[in-house]
């Protein structure tokens, strides 16, 4: 495509216009599907769009506006969230508290100096200070989960001295080239290997865990950090087992390597505790954290770290940085979303609402077998597992056409995820259940079982 300033001109005060308005014209909607779809294929990734974008095969549902447990698409017909954005929005969509936070900082300061102490960063530190377990105590800010992982993969190195790492199958940790390597799934790490040297062993084996640890210390290959989710996001909703995480902890200090727990996924109060690690009582050596750190209104992670993580990096604290990481509009949107998490007790509203939609769903497994196995997880950290793929998918395709979002993990629909914004109300679990067991029975009419 050519250059052409005057047309960019244009369109950029025509989608300026678009943004400021608080109602749209059947016209303008229309527009915008229209130049949604086809900017999507022709700017963005054509690939992605026949894959799908969402069980929306009609690509009508072009998302425009969100509110607590719901979002709108630009036709203004509602959804229920329960995919949550994979684990974003922990405060609702829009939280009013979050959003006034963000809305006060931007009207005083947007972007910080990155020369001055700028306060809000270092608030924000004591905070995830003060809601981590154990003696996790520093924290870099960063832009997205992957980059906490970076930095986690980084602070083990320069603790350590090493450069091997371990890492479960199933386990998900972004695609950036340090986080890819820890990432299980071929089909995401097989086009760019060689990458970092790890190794990955099945998630919640402690003999498997034992043995690649003497293996590496005995051959010499000593471990930098084992890096595990204590629950499988992408991986299909795996719990740890009880233990298995108290048992790496053990290992690791045998044998001198950094326990990382990515709880980006898990995290900020979705599995019924503000950090699903606690469940076990073990604290890890480094954290990363993202998603739902920004309360679904900014994009913010960290990577926290005890003193022992931090020490050659207080050295020289030009070990690791980055120009936008803990800026102050989203310092302010993650400061408010603690305060929520706390003031609204929601970790305690994700265990209640979890157990009721465990049991709700479980109950529908024993009625539907032939197409729904069960639901596991914790708090609202929820998998339901599908005899196939294909009757998940048409299940989530169900639950659409019925105003409900909900989306499978690893490409895959064998596992749809169910992790919707933790204020979601009564009301709207039981329309969810209600739905899916609409959906249930049209799959099974549809293959006559
Ligand atoms: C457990 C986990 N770690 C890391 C990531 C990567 O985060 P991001 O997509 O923000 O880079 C994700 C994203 O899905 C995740 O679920």
């Amino acid at each position: 495509m050519s250059q052409d300033l005057a047309a960019a001109k244009r369109e950029s005060a025509y989608v300026l216009d678009l943004i400021s308005k608080k109602t749209l014209t059947p016209e303008e909607r229309q527009r915008v599907i229209k130049d949604s779809v086809q900017y999507w294929a022709n700017h963005v990734n054509e690939g992605f769009l026949q894959y799908r974008k969402s069980v929306s095969t009609d690509y009508t549902a072009v998302e425009w506006s969100d509110e607590g447990a719901c979002f709108k698409d630009i036709n203004g017909k509602e959804f229920i969230d329960m995919l949550g954005g994979f684990g974003i929005y922990v405060t609702g969509h829009r939280h009013p508290k979050v959003l006034k936070a963000v809305l006060d900082q931007l009207n005083r300061q947007g972007i910080h100096s990155q020369e001055l102490i700028d306060p809000l960063r270092t608030y924000l530190a004591h905070l995830v200070a003060l809601i981590t377990p154990g003696d996790l105590q520093f924290a870099f800010l960063t832009n997205s989960g992957t980059e906490s992982i970076e930095g986690c993969l980084k602070m083990a190195v320069a603790t350590t001295g090493r450069h091997k790492f371990i890492g479960c199958l199933g386990g998900f940790h972004g695609k950036s080239m340090g986080s890819l390597g820890g990432t299980s799934k071929a089909i995401f790490r097989e086009p760019f290997l060689p990458l970092l040297n790890w190794t990955h062993v099945p998630f919640g084996d402690v003999d498997a865990l034992k043995m690649i640890m003497a293996s590496c210390d005995f051959s010499g290959d000593r471990v930098a950090a084992v890096v595990i989710e204590p629950i499988q996001g992408e991986g299909g909703i795996n719990v740890a087992p009880p233990g298995y995480l108290a048992a790496a902890r053990e290992l690791c200090d045998k044998y001198g390597a950094m326990l990382v727990f990515d709880e980006i996924q898990c995290g900020m109060g979705r599995t019924g505790k503000m950090f699903y690690c606690e469940y076990d009582g073990v604290v890890p050596d480094l954290m990363a954290l993202g998603k739902g750190f920004g309360g679904g209104v900014m994009p913010i992670g960290a990577t926290v770290g005890t003193p022992k993580t931090w020490e050659k990096y207080i050295e020289n604290p030009f070990l690791h940085t980055t120009t936008f990481g803990g800026n102050p509009v989203c310092c302010a949107a993650a400061i408010a979303t603690i305060n929520v998490l706390l003031d609204e007790d929601l970790p305690a509203q994700a265990a209640k609402k979890g157990d009721y939609l465990l049991k709700n769903i479980n109950d529908l497994a024993k009625k539907y077998p032939k197409v729904l196995k069960l639901c596991r997880g914790k708090g609202l950290m929820l998998g339901m597992e599908f005899t196939n793929d294909e009757l998940g998918y048409e299940v989530a395709k169900s639950l659409f056409a019925r105003q409900i979002l909900i989306s499978g993990t690893y490409i895959n629909a064998r596992v749809l995820r169910i992790e919707p914004p933790l204020v979601i109300p009564q009301a709207q679990l039981d329309r969810f259940l209600e739905m899916l067991e609409e959906s249930l029975q049209e799959t099974y009419r549809a293959h006559k079982f």
